[in-house]
């Protein structure tokens, strides 16, 4: 029998391993993380390998960088079965899964260009909140427009 082909990716010594993130998302979560390729971080970004859990998954290692809550969050949205790893030595200093929030603040656009957090002249923050987790919606607090997953992606590009 012929031996199945297996992609090895280096370990990292410090940095973050972000796991099990949905085939063919690799590029969004590079996105949130703002890696363009030129700030000089080693990045490895694996795409649509086999894995035991989820069928295909993608991954993204990088060198020297921790993730801030709402790099988690906007990762959590885009890729709700993510781990995080957290390395420290070549070692898993802290592992955690992700989890999409019940509430987001200020921190995406409300999809209504008429809506109260779009005006320039109100300091009014936007705020979602959850409606559905499968398919993921959520829902302006200020006019009930709905965001979806589409909506989350066009704004991260
Ligand atoms: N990893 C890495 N560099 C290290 C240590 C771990 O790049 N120095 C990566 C591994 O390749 C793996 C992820 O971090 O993709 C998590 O490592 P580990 O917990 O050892 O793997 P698993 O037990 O397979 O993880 P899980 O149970 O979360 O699937
Ligand atoms: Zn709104």
């Amino acid at each position: 029998m012929s031996k199945p082909i297996e992609l090895k990716v280096s370990k990292i010594e410090n940095g973050t391993v972000i796991d099990h993130i949905e085939p063919g998302y690799a590029l969004h979560v590079l996105k949130v993380l703002g890696i363009t390729g030129k700030e000089g971080h080693v990045v490895a970004v694996v795409m649509n390998v086999r894995s035991s859990k989820m069928g295909r998954k993608d991954i993204v290692k990088v060198e020297g960088l921790e993730l801030s809550k709402e790099q988690v969050d906007l990762i959590a949205l885009i890729s709700p079965r993510v781990t995080i790893n957290i390395i420290r030595d070549y070692r898993v200093a802290k592992k955690f899964k992700v989890k999409p929030p019940e509430r987001i603040d200020n921190l995406l656009k409300c999809v209504n260009p008429n809506c109260i957090t779009n005006q320039p002249n109100e300091p009014v923050r936007s705020s979602f909140k959850m409606v559905s987790i499968k398919p993921l919606i959520y829902v302006c607090e200020y006019c009930g427009a709905k965001l979806t997953l589409a909506d989350i992606l066009t704004q991260i590009r």
